[in-house]
């Protein structure tokens, strides 16, 4: 099946997915939307980020998309659900991925999340990793000042160093957590930094990995893989600036986007205009 994947984010977080999923399967197709003029999600109420999530999807609805990855754990936790059962496509989130990459990699399932206040404050992560095993012990932590510095590019130095171990401090304190999940999909661009700031005996989990396998065994599942020969050229569309987008892009991703543009998703901002 040669119709594109399509992934989803709040703003650039979701390119950590993206870049698994070219990894992993390369042969595939991808058009990204990030809502980056809206961005960040975390903060907003549930129903404004549910109106906001189903925008992005009926905008790449239109392009025909065989499948959607929501690359974003804030529209996971509140919209996946909703979205399995409505649309007649697979529909992937990063949260249940990431549980289970967390699950098999804690030895004494002592399992930190870190991420945006909605998704804590769904506890999400907490059901989806004690749905698999209920004795894991889980401590939460929201993040907010991570996806803004992220946003705007604020990746390494005494700056990000500073927010980062001012952030993570709460965490600090509890001594038995063997594993830290990175609950939000902008947060594996500062990986290194959470590392550092919490130890090598902490492995830092990020959900893109399991959920491009996840991915890949859908699509063979449904022999819904895409063959060609060809190289295909990706598709990014997002909502604010496309200098910054690309910016972050072209750091994070193995290969240079050719394709990105400007979208309006917002109705409201049309009519402005
Ligand atoms: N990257 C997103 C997530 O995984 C959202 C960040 C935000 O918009 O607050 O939660």
């Amino acid at each position: 099946m040669q119709q594109p994947i399509g992934v989803i984010d709040s703003g650039v977080g979701g390119l950590t997915v993206a870049r698994e999923l070219m990894r992993q399967l390369p042969k595939e197709k991808y058009i990204y939307l990030g809502d980056t003029r809206r961005c960040p999600y975390g903060p907003r109420p549930k129903a404004e980020v549910k109106r906001y999530t189903w925008e992005m999807v009926h905008y790449l609805l239109e392009k025909d998309i065989k499948m959607l990855i929501v690359a974003c754990n804030t529209a996971t936790a509140y919209t996946l659900t909703e979205l399995q059962s409505e649309l007649d496509i697979p529909v992937i989130g990063v949260i249940e991925p990431g549980a289970r990459a967390a699950i098999s990699s804690s030895q004494n399932k002592n399992i930190g999340v870190i991420g945006t206040e909605g998704t804590i404050q769904s506890k999400a992560y907490p059901k989806a990793l004690r749905g698999i095993d209920n004795t894991i012990l889980v401590e939460g932590l929201a993040c907010p000042p991570f996806v803004p510095m992220i946003e705007n590019g604020v990746l390494q130095g005494e700056e990000a160093e500073a927010i980062v171990k001012h952030t993570l401090a709460p965490l600090k304190n509890h001594q038995a957590m063997d594993t830290l999940i990175l609950g939000c999909t902008h947060y594996p661009i500062i990986k290194d930094l959470v590392q550092a700031e919490m130890g090598s005996h902490i492995q830092v989990i990020s959900s893109g990995e399991e959920t491009a396998r996840e991915a890949s065994l859908i699509l063979a599942y449904n022999k819904a893989l895409a063959k060609r020969f060809d190289i295909p050229v990706h598709e990014f569309y997002t909502t604010g600036d496309l200098e910054k987008f690309r910016s972050v892009a072209d750091q994070w991703l193995d290969e240079p986007v050719q394709i990105l543009e400007l979208v309006n998703l917002d109705p409201m901002q049309s009519s402005v205009k």
